[in-house]
């Protein structure tokens, strides 16, 4: 059989904004409301654990209540045609719940929990609010699995490794503001083909060969979708 052609998928706020999930940095968005230093950095956990804590739970109750989009929809369906992997920011499991079987996350999972001091074991709470007081089998309290600012990305070179092979790059509501996922765009080889998908795309913030298209994810993906399968067909 032929093999098929490598899409790898980098994903960010945007995607979800659409299920009803705030983006960042957008005018509504969460780091207008909340200061990164208040809720996510490894000085917030010091300083105030409850802030952080309350930070997390709302996110996570938020996340119970939607449901994914036509965009992500629509990438499951490229899968039939497309070797699909996705590399995503973001910290919802909505891609999971579409149906996407290739996800990975840069910056951890909100229904994940660990101990404060180790990266492992993960532990799944699912849409359970976390409290002071809960613990692993070391006695440590339990913090959220996600990569605060100025903590390692421990899943970056796995990305990088994957976007070595990329044949098409689909980059879709990011606003490539945070490293090192938005240097992952400059790892892929110069035969790539690069699309960006996100309403307020800046030329300015993007190598030239990237085809820009300025429209919301739940559209332009399934369209785009559309066209790839039909170009293989
Ligand atoms: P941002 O909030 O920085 O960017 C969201 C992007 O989505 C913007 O460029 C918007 O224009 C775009 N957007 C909004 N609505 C859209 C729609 N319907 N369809 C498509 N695009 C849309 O979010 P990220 O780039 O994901 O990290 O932020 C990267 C990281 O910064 C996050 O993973 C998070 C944050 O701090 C951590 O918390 C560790």
């Amino acid at each position: 059989m032929h093999k098929k052609t490598r899409v790898i998928v980098l994903t960010g706020a945007g995607i979800s904004a659409e299920s009803g999930l705030k983006t960042f940095r957008d005018a509504d968005g969460l780091w207008n409301d909340h200061s990164i230093y208040e809720v996510a950095t490894p000085e917030a956990w010091i300083t105030n654990k409850q802030l952080v804590l309350d930070f997390y739970n709302h996110r996570r109750s938020e996340l119970e209540k939607v449901a994914p989009n036509p965009a992500h929809i629509a990438l499951v369906q490229l899968e039939s045609m497309y070797a699909v992997q996705i590399i995503t920011q973001n910290v919802d499991n909505l891609h999971e719940r579409a149906g996407s079987t290739h996800v990975l996350h840069l910056h951890g999972q909100l229904t994940q929990v660990r101990g404060e001091h180790s990266l492992e074991p993960i532990i799944d709470v699912g849409y359970q609010p976390l409290k002071i007081g809960d613990t692993n089998d070391l006695g440590e309290q339990l913090r959220p699995n996600i990569v605060w600012f100025g903590e390692d990305v421990p899943e970056i070179e796995r990305a990088v490794e994957l976007c070595l092979e990329a044949e098409i790059l689909l980059i879709i509501g990011t606003s490539l503001n945070v490293y090192p996922a938005s240097g992952l765009m400059s790892v892929v080889s110069n035969n790539c083909q690069i699309i960006l998908i996100d309403p307020n795309a800046n030329e300015i913030d993007v190598l030239e060969q990237v085809k820009i298209i300025k429209e919301k994810a739940g559209t332009a993906v399934p369209a785009l979708v559309e066209k790839l399968c039909g170009d293989k067909s």
